[in-house]
């Protein structure tokens, strides 16, 4: 596994404080009386009214996380989070819900859409599946949106595309499939995982477009060329992975201008030619895996003099040539390439049928 710096705990300890420094504590008390019927809250009754449905929606919920999901006081119920709204901080609504790992069965209601004070939506590692409701169109304050780890299918869900005040979508480890929405990569995302689900067809042009410091494509199966848009996102993109997507193609030779990389993952595709000279020139690079691909020729040894690198990964490819600086890396594997006197190579009769028919940068589709 790369290294991943966990943006899901930073940015969830972000939303938190949106919470805290955005909602801020009502400033007067209401006068109680205790003969009068309690206020109104129409938003809570809408929240009831929310919650309710989804629990009928839940056929299994083994570790009972929803059992206290009784009467109208929703702020009790566990992983329901009440927070003065924004635009009037007088009132309490629902702010979160977090039924993370409850391993709970079911579907999502298109009543959820009542939940129009919801900031944060975290139900990874459930069971859910179907897909996400249109109503959460509404939601207009949702900041993170996590169904990670789910049964979710069918298309993408496309709704998120309507959310304005989305920050992080982690979408990975469910069933979506078919083709990524262009639009997606023109919202303004920090953090975007669609990882090990089944999309396919080719990755959108414009991919290159979107501001987030974190994607992760990996495991799904869009056979195309490396995305090269993705080098407009050189300023600021800090770690991509995209292992495993059945890519094709060269690496550009100008991918060195992704100089703020700290982990770089294109391992497990189909990608031939020569590493690019210009990996040299991301300075900041701590993690490097190519392995699993069609890479041959000589390694550049920039590469390997990169001040940060701790890992380099480069197994089951064909090179023929590793300069002593990568020897002397903290981490690498080199194994299963063509390396004269390098130890568990390729035999000698498998890199010269190799050799005789280097694949070119175009005809690399039709071997894989
Ligand atoms: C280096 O990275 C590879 C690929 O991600 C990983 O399998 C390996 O465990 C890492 N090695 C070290 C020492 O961290
Ligand atoms: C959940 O509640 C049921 C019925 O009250 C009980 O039998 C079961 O042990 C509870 N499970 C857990 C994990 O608390
Ligand atoms: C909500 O929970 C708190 C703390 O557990 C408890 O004191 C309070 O009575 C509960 N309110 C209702 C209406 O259930």
């Amino acid at each position: 596994m790369s290294k991943m710096k966990n943006p899901y705990l930073t940015l969830a300890f972000f939303g938190i404080l949106c919470i805290l420094v955005f909602f801020p504590k009502p400033s007067y008390q209401l006068p109680v009386d205790p003969d009068l019927p309690p206020i109104p809250q129409p938003r809570l009754q809408k929240a009831y009214i929310a919650l309710q449905a989804w629990k009928h929606a839940i056929t299994s919920d083994p570790k009972n996380f929803t059992s206290n999901w009784c009467g109208p006081n929703v702020c009790n119920y566990t992983g329901v989070y009440c927070a003065p709204a924004p635009d009037d901080p007088g009132t309490i609504t629902v702010a979160g819900v977090d039924l993370n790992h409850a391993n709970i069965a079911g579907s999502l209601p298109e009543d959820l859409g009542l939940l129009t004070d919801l900031a944060l939506f975290h139900i990874n590692s459930n069971r859910f599946c179907g897909s996400i409701p249109g109503s959460f169109s509404k939601l207009s304050l949702l900041y993170e949106l996590d169904v990670s780890n789910n049964q979710f299918s069918g298309e993408f869900p496309s709704v998120v595309l309507c959310l304005p005040s989305l920050k992080f979508l982690d979408i990975r480890y469910n069933e979506f499939q078919g083709k990524i929405p262009s639009q997606l990569f023109d919202l303004n995302l920090d953090a975007l995982f669609l990882n090990n689900n089944k999309f396919e067809s080719s990755i959108p042009k414009n991919l290159g477009n979107s501001p987030a410091s974190v994607i992760v494509l990996a495991n799904n199966n869009f056979g195309s060329c490396f995305p090269s848009s993705l080098i407009k996102m050189g300023g600021t993109l800090d770690e991509i992975i995209l292992t495993n997507m059945g890519l094709t193609g060269c690496l550009p030779s100008d991918i060195g201008l992704m100089n703020q990389l700290t982990v770089f993952d294109v391992s497990s595709n189909n990608l031939v030619g020569y590493l690019p000279e210009s990996i040299g020139n991301m300075k900041k690079l701590e993690q490097l895996n190519v392995a699993h691909n069609m890479f041959y020729g000589d390694i550049p040894q920039s590469i390997c003099l990169l001040p940060r690198l701790e890992n380099f990964t480069y197994s089951y490819n064909y090179f023929y040539g590793e300069p002593p600086a990568c020897l002397k890396l903290q981490a690498k594997d080199d194994t299963e390439n063509c390396i004269p006197y390098r130890p568990l190579q390729r035999s000698p009769q498998e890199c010269k049928s190799f050799y005789a028919y280097p694949p070119s940068c175009s005809a690399s589709g039709t071997t894989g």
